[in-house]
C-alpha cells in the first residue's frame, strides 16, 4: 500500500516579535478611541508554519510520504526549497505569483499578552488547487480557507480517499450545518479539547455520538494526552513525560502527523494516537512549529519507553 498522504491546509509564515515591555503601559483606556502605538521589537523570529507545512514536516520526520496541498505567494520560494531539501514533494503547493504567502504577525509582551494579525494572502484561493486524480492512502483537511476546506473534502470524498477533518483555528468559519456536512464526508475527526466542546455545542452531538458515524474521533488534551472515541469505547492515552515545556505552538499539528503515520501503517486508532502523543511531546520541547529535529530512532525509542511500541523498520 502506498504511504502517500495528501496534507491539505495552510502553508504560512509566522513572524513573532517580543516587546520587552508591557502593552498595558502603552495602550491606555482613555486614549483607546484613537489608538496609534508602535512597539520597538529588536527580538524577532520568522518561522515556517501553517498547518499543512507543519503536519508534512512532522510526517517526514517519521519517514512518511506527505504531499502538502496549499497555495502560497511568490515570497515562499525559500520555504519550498527547505521542504524539498527535507525530501517533501512540493508539487501540490501552488504558487500564485500575484499574492503573498499567508502570514501571521504576532507581537507578545512581557506579560505574555499577544497582538496578532493574520494575512491570508494566497490561502483565500486554496479551493482552486484541485487534487482530483492524485492517489493517496490517507488525507487530512486541516485549517485553510473555508471554501478550500470544503473543496478538498468534496474532491477527496468523491475519489474515495479517506480523510481526517481537523477544524482547528478555522472554527469561526463553520456553523453547525457546515460541521455536519464536513463530518458526512470525513472518516475521522480530530480536535483539541476546546474545539471539541464548540463542535458539540454547534452540532448538538457529543463526541462519542459523532464517533459512531465515523471511524472515530481523537480529542487532544494538552498535558493530559488524548482521548480516542472508536468502536463504542473511549480510550484515554496519557501524554508522555517531557523534560521541558518550551512552546505549545504546533503540538496539535505534530499530533496529527503521528496519527496519519499510524493510519497509513494500518495501526489501530489508539496505537496511532500513542505515536501522536510522542510527536506532540517532542514538539513542545522546542520553540516554533518546525525546529525539533529528532531522528526516527529517537522517536521510536520514546514510543517504546512510553507505550512499549516501536516504529517499523
Ligand atoms: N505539556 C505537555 N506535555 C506532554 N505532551 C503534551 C503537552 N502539551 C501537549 N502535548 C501533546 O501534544 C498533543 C496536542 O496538544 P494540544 O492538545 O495542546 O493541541 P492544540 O491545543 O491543538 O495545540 P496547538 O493548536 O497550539 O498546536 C497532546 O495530545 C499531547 O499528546
Ligand atoms: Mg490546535
Amino acid at each position: 500500500m502506498s504511504d502517500k498522504v495528501l496534507v491539505c491546509g495552510s502553508v504560512a509564515f509566522d513572524t513573532i516579535a517580543v516587546f520587552e515591555g508591557h502593552f498595558k503601559d502603552h495602550i491606555l483606556p482613555d486614549s483607546i478611541h484613537s489608538l496609534s502605538v508602535s512597539f520597538f521589537v529588536p527580538n524577532m523570529r520568522k518561522e515556517y508554519g501553517g498547518c499543512a507545512g507543519n503536519i508534512a514536516y512532522n510526517l517526514r520526520l517519521l519517514g512518511g510520504d506527505p504531499l502538502p496541498v496549499g497555495t502560497v505567494g511568490a515570497d515562499a520560494s525559500d520555504y519550498l526549497d527547505y521542504l524539498g531539501d527535507l525530501g517533501i514533494d512540493t508539487r501540490l503547493i501552488r504558487v500564485l505569483p500575484d499574492m503573498y504567502t499567508p502570514q501571521c504577525f504576532i507581537t507578545t509582551d512581557l506579560d505574555n499578552n499577544q497582538i496578532a494579525s493574520f494575512h491570508p494572502g494566497a490561502m483565500i484561493r486554496s479551493a482552486e488547487n484541485d487534487v482530483t486524480g492524485e492517489q493517496a492512502a490517507w488525507a487530512i483537511v486541516a485549517p485553510d480557507s473555508r471554501d478550500g476546506m470544503f473543496a478538498h473534502a468534496e474532491r477527496l470524498h468523491a475519489q474515495g480517499i479517506p480523510f481526517i477533518f481537523d477544524l482547528g483555528q478555522a472554527m469561526p468559519l463553520f456553523s453547525g450545518d457546515d460541521l455536519n456536512r464536513m463530518l458526512s464526508m470525513a472518516r475521522l475527526l480530530t480536535a483539541n479539547h476546546y474545539e471539541a466542546s464548540v463542535i458539540e455545542q454547534r452540532t448538538g452531538h457529543a463526541m462519542a455520538e459523532i464517533a459512531q458515524t465515523l471511524d472515530g474521533v481523537v480529542v487532544t488534551h494538552g498535558v493530559d494526552g488524548s482521548h480516542v472515541y472508536a468502536g463504542g469505547q473511549e480510550t484515554r492515552i496519557p501524554a508522555i513525560a517531557v523534560d521541558q515545556v518550551v512552546d505549545p505552538t504546533g503540538c496539535g499539528d505534530a499530533h496529527r502527523a503521528g496519527l496519519l503515520y499510524g493510519l497509513t501503517k494500518g495501526w489501530s486508532l489508539p496505537d496511532a494516537c500513542r505515536l501522536a502523543n510522542v510527536m506532540g511531546g517532542i514538539k513542545i520541547a522546542s520553540r516554533g512549529p518546525q525546529n525539533h529535529r529528532p531522528s526516527r530512532a529517537d522517536i521510536s525509542a520514546l514510543l517504546h519507553a512510553n507505550y512499549g511500541m516501536t516504529l517499523p523498520a
